[in-house]
């Protein structure tokens, strides 16, 4: 789907979409098109129960003689609460709106909003920004959809006063929309396509945006001793790579160490010799899910060339049983030179970052690492598929997680660390086991990764194993792969570490 920015114009063909705020306030827009059409926008509403309640919509049919097919009047809400997100959501009720009419091209009218502290042209970039996101589909694999069956809009217009302002405000946000979509194919990819060497091959088409990748192999992975990633990756006949993306793009910066992003990349996870129950079992596609949005994002800080110095690792294995899988008791030396008894071959997402974690602050002396992995299923019975779990040894670094999670509407929400849970991994012949039993298991997991973390560096974690992935559709994040993190992560930064 194309988006264009341009002055309102009429007549025109295709879908015509315009506001009310709660209570029928018509916009200035839906105001002219009443008038136009005799008073049948007005009388659609009185025989409804449309009452412009935010995300409503209402469809009439244009009448005979004009070019347009319909006008859809769109509920805005009250104009007070009116904010990005809600501009957002607005632009993806429209996509979902029109994906089953035929019709190819439709214009979105945004007026200023009474009540609103937007801008009119912020409104329009952010109504352009939903629309994007939500138009997303991954359907490469489906050759024989039928074409009716298929979205059919082609361009959507956003017709606004001051088009070029509104054209400036969504640059960069097409850029991060562009991170985002990025990030949906490699998770929904399967896992015949998307393995270690290959996720590797998609960090390195990052290089044309400016983004230094460095790609490590086996042979280089052992000498570094990352016997905790190389275990998990042993039962495999794929490969696993480890990748190091670096985006320079504050080199005059007073501190020059970067902030830095680590995911969990394990391409399939069947849970190893603790074989998983096979019900369910392809959802391990997106065990990757934490490397995909640190990819993505790389791919949007390079885009919209934001002024940070940042590094991207991400630890690429695939979770196999075979005869050359590790076993359940065996115990493996980790690059940090901790010895760890791995007691459930499936709890291999903290083994893979442990090693990842260490090689990056090993290697580029970060002030602040954030992580990101599909980490545990106990963080989906704690916080269902809205929150992400939010760990950190920083409450600076936490509150911003939450305020920039609150603002692009992938909230986060912290958990608790401390001694009594580290304890439940101590093991009796090495310095620590991978599980700590049942209770608190995405607690326990983040104190695994805490043992990771060297004195003075700003940390946190993040379990979005609850969020990578969706069922339903939602206003901006269709149903599969959501890239849940990537917003975040930008946002975090713009407001963060950009300009510092
Ligand atoms: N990748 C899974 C966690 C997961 C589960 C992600 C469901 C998404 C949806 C992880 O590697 C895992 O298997 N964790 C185990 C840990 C247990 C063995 C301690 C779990 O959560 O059951
Ligand atoms: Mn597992
Ligand atoms: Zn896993």
């Amino acid at each position: 789907m194309k988006i264009g920015f341009s002055a309102p114009a009429m007549p025109r063909a295709g879908a015509i979409m315009v506001g009310v705020l709660d209570g029928g306030e018509l916009s200035p827009m839906a105001e002219r098109l009443d008038k136009a059409t005799d008073g049948a926008l007005r009388r659609a509403m009185g025989s409804s129960r449309f009452n412009g309640k935010r995300n409503q919509t209402l469809t009439v049919i244009a009448p005979a003689g004009s070019k347009a097919s319909r006008i859809v009047l769109v509920g805005l809400g009250k104009g007070d609460d009116f904010d990005e997100l809600a501009a957002q959501a607005i632009g993806g009720t429209v996509v979902a709106t029109l994906a089953p009419t035929g019709d190819k091209t439709a214009a979105v009218v945004v007026d200023a909003i009474t009540g609103s502290k937007l801008s009119t042209s912020v409104t329009a970039a952010h109504v352009a920004y939903g629309a994007l996101l939500r138009s997303y589909r991954f359907d490469k694999y489906r050759t024989k959809e039928k074409p009716e069956d298929k979205p059919s809009l082609e361009t959507l217009t956003v017709e606004t006063r001051d088009a070029a302002a509104a054209k400036k405000a969504f640059a960069p946000l097409s850029k991060i929309a562009d991170g985002v979509f990025f990030t949906r194919d490699l998770v929904s990819e399967p896992a015949n396509v998307i393995y270690p060497v290959t996720l590797a091959d998609q960090a390195r088409s990052l290089t044309k945006l400016g983004v230094t990748v460095q790609v490590l192999d086996k042979r280089q992975m052992e000498k570094l001793g990352m016997g905790a990633l190389l275990g998990v990756a042993q039962g495999s006949a794929q490969e696993p790579r480890m990748v190091a993306m670096r985006w320079d793009g504050a080199p005059q910066a007073r501190n020059k160490r970067p902030v830095a992003f680590v995911g969990k990349g394990v391409t399939f996870d069947t849970g190893g010799i603790s074989i998983k129950p096979a019900g369910g079992m392809e959802d391990m596609k997106w065990d990757m899910g934490g490397s995909g949005v640190v990819i993505g994002l790389m791919k949007v800080l390079a885009g919209r060339k934001a002024k940070v110095n940042a590094v991207g690792i991400v630890g690429l294995v695939e979770n196999m049983p075979s005869s050359t899988a590790q076993r359940p008791g065996d115990v493996v030396t980790s690059m940090s030179g901790q010895t760890v008894e791995v007691i459930n071959t499936d709890a291999e997402g903290r083994l893979v970052l442990g090693d990842a974690l260490w090689y990056c602050q090993q290697k580029y002396k970060p002030h602040t690492v954030i992580d990101l992995a599909t980490l545990t299923g106990a963080i989906i019975i704690a916080l269902g598929h809205v929150h992400a779990g939010l760990y950190a040894n920083d409450d600076d670094l936490s509150d911003e997680l939450t305020a920039a999670g609150k603002a692009v509407g992938e909230p986060v929400w912290r958990m608790p660390l401390g001694d009594d849970y580290d304890r439940q991994i101590n093991s009796d012949i090495a310095d620590m086991k991978n599980v700590g039993g049942r209770d608190g298991g995405s607690i326990t997991a983040a104190q695994f990764l805490k043992r990771y973390i060297q004195d003075g560096v700003r940390w946190a974690h993040l379990d979005i194993a609850g969020v990578t992935w969706s069922k339903k559709n939602a206003a901006t994040v269709p149903k599969g792969g959501t890239a849940f993190g990537v917003r975040l992560l930008d946002r975090l930064v713009a407001d963060c570490y950009e300009g510092k």
